[in-house]
C-alpha cells in the first residue's frame, strides 16, 4: 500500500472510533504489502465478535495490512467506510453487508476505481454480479431448513401442551439482512412438511441478546400456548431464555428452543438443556478471506461463491465438543 493513502485518509470525515487501522505494523508502508479495507456489520453478537477476531488475526498472519471499520449495524456507516477505502486506494475491499439491498452505487464506485470487492458472511441482492469478485459465507437458507427439519422430526416432543398444534414464535435477525430473510425462508419451507406446525408470531430482535429478550417478553404476553422459539441466532435465543425464566417457565422443557450459530454460550445452554437444537454458522472466515484476497490480487480465478462447511448439534453432540470449541 502506498504512503499517499494516509494523506487521503486524513481528508475523510469519519470518526477515529469508527475507522481504525490494525494489522501488520512493520510493513504497513511497504509498497508491496496488500492493504485490505474491511467494513464489519458491528458487534451485535458472540458470532460477530468471533468473526472480527478471526479476520484480524488472519490478516496479521497473512501479512495483510487491515483497515477495519465497525459500522454499528448501520448501512450508511458501511457506505462511508467503503468510500473512505476507495479514497485511500486500498488494494482490496471486503465487507459483510448489514442489509441485502442498496449497494449498487458504492460498489460501482469501487469498480470504477479498479478496487476488487469480496463479500464475506452476507450477500447483496444486486443483479450485477460483476460488482464483486466472490462471496464467502454460509448458506443461510440451508441453515433455516436444518432448523425446520429438526422440528418436523421432533414434532411429537415439541407439542408441549399436547393440543395438536405446534405454535412457533420466531425471533428474526436484522430486518433486510440476508441471514434473517434466508433463515426464515428455509425454515418455512421445511416446516411446510407438517401442517401441525405454524409460525404464530415473528418479529425482529436485531440479532442481539437484549432484542431477543424484549421480543420474547412481548410474545409471552400476547401469544397463548407457545410451544417453540425459533431464534435466528444464539444471542436472541439466550435473551429469550432470560424472558422465559423470568415468566416462571422452564426453557427447553415448557418451551422448546432452536437457534443458529453454535457459539460457546449457546452450546453451553444446549448442554444445560435450555436450548434443544443448534444449527452451526461458522464465523471463522478470516483464513479463507485472506487467501481469496491474495488470489484475486494475483489475477488468479476464484469461485464466485465459496460456501462455509457447517453442521448441527443436539445436546449430546454439543457436550462432546464444548470443551474444544474455539468461539
Ligand atoms: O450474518 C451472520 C449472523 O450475523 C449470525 O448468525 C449472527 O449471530 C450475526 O449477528
Amino acid at each position: 500500500m502506498v504512503k499517499k493513502s494516509l494523506i487521503a485518509a486524513a481528508a475523510i470525515s469519519m470518526s477515529a472510533a469508527m475507522l481504525t487501522a490494525c494489522g501488520s505494523d512493520s510493513n504497513a508502508s511497504d509498497d508491496d504489502t496488500i492493504t485490505m479495507g474491511f467494513s464489519q456489520v458491528g458487534a451485535e453478537s458472540g458470532w460477530r465478535t468471533a468473526n472480527t477476531a478471526s479476520i484480524q488475526a488472519s490478516a496479521k498472519e497473512a501479512g495483510i495490512d487491515l483497515k477495519f471499520a465497525d459500522a454499528q449495524q448501520k448501512q450508511e456507516n458501511q457506505i462511508k467506510a467503503i468510500r473512505s477505502y476507495i479514497q485511500q486506494k486500498v488494494d482490496v475491499i471486503a465487507f459483510s453487508p448489514v442489509v441485502e439491498s442498496g449497494w449498487d452505487t458504492v460498489l460501482q464506485e469501487a469498480k470504477r476505481a479498479g478496487i476488487p470487492v469480496i463479500l464475506t458472511d452476507r450477500a447483496v441482492d444486486s443483479d450485477d454480479t460483476s460488482l464483486y469478485e466472490t462471496f464467502l459465507g454460509s448458506d443461510f437458507v440451508l441453515e433455516g431448513e436444518k432448523a425446520g427439519e429438526w422440528l418436523v422430526a421432533n414434532a411429537a416432543d415439541a407439542d408441549v401442551d399436547g393440543d395438536g398444534t405446534i405454535k412457533v414464535v420466531q425471533l428474526e435477525g436484522t430486518t433486510g439482512a440476508a441471514p434473517a430473510i434466508d433463515r426464515a425462508d428455509g425454515f418455512a419451507t421445511a416446516i411446510a412438511a407438517d401442517p401441525s406446525i405454524e409460525v404464530t408470531a415473528s418479529q425482529t430482535g436485531d440479532f442481539t441478546r437484549d432484542g431477543g429478550k424484549q421480543v420474547m417478553e412481548s410474545f409471552l404476553n400476547s401469544v397463548q400456548g407457545i410451544d417453540v422459539v425459533f431464534a435466528h441466532n444464539d444471542d436472541m435465543g439466550l435473551g429469550a431464555i432470560e424472558a422465559i425464566e423470568a415468566a416462571g417457565l422452564v426453557p427447553g422443557k415448557d418451551i422448546k428452543i432452536i437457534t443458529i450459530d453454535a457459539v460457546k454460550d449457546g452450546m453451553q445452554a444446549l448442554v444445560d438443556g435450555k436450548i434443544n437444537f443448534i444449527v452451526e454458522c461458522n464465523p471463522l472466515l478470516g483464513p479463507q478471506l485472506m487467501e481469496l484476497a491474495k488470489k484475486v490480487l494475483a489475477g488468479e480465478e476464484v469461485p464466485k461463491r465459496v460456501v462455509t462447511d457447517e453442521t448441527t448439534f443436539t445436546q449430546e453432540e454439543a457436550a462432546a465438543v464444548l470443551a474444544d470449541r474455539q468461539y
